[in-house]
């Protein structure tokens, strides 16, 4: 039996993970110089990933940090973010028996401490009476990260998640909080662009100015392509140069979907890989992600999945109210066409990608572009 060296989770260890050397030691220089890090990039391109490679290149480089990784995509309020970063940080402190020091501190509120029966995992539930109890509670948690004896790195995934919880402004509580810690180096990770960037560069938002950016880009397709070619050839298989450029191509070096490809692929391979076998993994993707996909046009309009499917054919479109675009996709007009974008930019449904010579908009899920685009259902 052998691994399979394309990994669908997003960190195992350098070996499974390509490139990135150079934000790597981006983000390691930000932390050595005291400064925060704001890591955006579209969904699934590989920001935890890097969160999880900085934090092993800091332990093989012997660096003075304690590194906690929490992820606040679930969370919905204050609480809800007091309880995971409680969790993340006590899930560290285990094996240096400081839990109870971590507890003691905690002033306003007692937690529980318990273990998750399926994963083994500890948990700390919290009874708030009130929300002055809440409020101190999470900056408790907080002077205990100032005060630990050891510099820390914390990475919090999602980030932009605070701005949808309901009460209390997070946004402005939390920069109040942080703004004058020392000991903390933050890294932001979020993947809704304009959010993220609005956050942090809007000089009327709390964040302003104290991050340093970090746009995470499509791995190069060169230092991709050789990856792939490495990862087979140490497996002991050949694939020649035209199926890994196919492969590049059909995912458009998104990387979840350039993995997920390549481990079927391997899946399917004896000792050489070519086309067949590239092209009888992608069958074997979208026969497993059909019903899925069904699901999915099951919750938009009739007129948005029309969109969704013009998007497609374009693969990336950028003119979408220009009379060509309308006429070639059968769009009744201009306002059709932006209410219906808009709505799939909302569902993540569409990708917006803005920058200097103007919009383009690609279907997300790279996977559903091209099954609209073969299907034409
Ligand atoms: N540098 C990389 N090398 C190999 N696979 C990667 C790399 N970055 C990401 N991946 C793959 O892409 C998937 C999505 O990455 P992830 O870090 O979860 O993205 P994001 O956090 O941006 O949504 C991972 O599960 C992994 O399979
Ligand atoms: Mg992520």
């Amino acid at each position: 039996m052998q691994d399979n060296p394309f990994i669908l989770i997003p960190f195992k260890s350098k070996e499974y993970f390509c490139d990135r050397e150079q934000q790597t030691d981006e983000i390691i220089r930000n932390i050595s110089n005291g400064r925060n890090t704001t890591l955006i990039s579209p969904r699934r391109l590989g920001k935890t990933g890097l969160i999880f490679r900085v934090f092993e290149e800091i332990q093989e480089r012997n660096l003075p940090y304690e590194t906690i990784y929490t992820d606040i995509s679930d969370t919905l309020k204050m609480e809800d973010f007091i309880k995971v970063a409680s969790e993340a940080v006590v899930a560290k402190l285990k094996k240096h028996q400081r839990i109870t020091a971590f507890v003691k501190s905690l002033k306003s509120v007692r937690p529980q401490l318990g273990l998750d029966p399926m994963t083994g995992s500890l948990q700390v539930s919290f009874t708030f009476a009130d929300e002055n109890q809440k409020q101190s509670t999470l900056k408790d948690v907080l002077a205990y990260l100032e005060s630990y004896p050891r510099k820390i790195v914390l990475a919090i995934d999602e980030f932009q998640q605070i701005r949808e919880y309901e009460g209390a402004n997070m946004e402005a509580v939390l920069r109040k909080h942080i703004q004058h810690m020392q000991n903390v180096c933050f890294i932001y990770c979020g993947s809704k662009k304009h959010t993220m960037t609005d956050m942090f560069t809007n000089a009327k938002r709390p964040f302003y100015e104290s991050t340093s950016f970090c746009y995470l880009e499509k791995l190069p397709v060169a230092v991709y392509a050789s990856f792939i070619k490495e990862k087979f050839e140490n497996a002991g298989k050949t694939i020649d140069d035209a199926s890994i450029n196919y492969i590049l191509e059909w995912t458009r070096t998104h990387t979840y979907y350039t993995q997920r490809l390549c481990n079927e692929v391997f899946s399917f391979s004896e000792s050489r890989v070519d086309m067949d076998v590239v092209l009888k993994a992608i069958r074997a993707i979208l026969d497993s992600e059909r019903e899925r996909f069904r699901e999915i046009r099951r919750l938009v309009t009739r007129a948005q999945w029309k969109m969704l499917t013009a998007i497609a054919a374009e693969g990336s479109a950028t003119q979408i109210t220009s009379s060509a675009f309308l006429s070639k996709h059968g769009i009744s007009s201009g306002p059709t066409a932006l209410r219906n974008i808009k709505a799939l930019i909302d569902k993540e449904l569409v990708l917006a990608d803005t920058n200097e010579d103007g919009t383009s908009y690609s279907v997300y899920n790279v996977f559903l572009s091209r099954y609209l685009e073969t299907e034409r259902p």
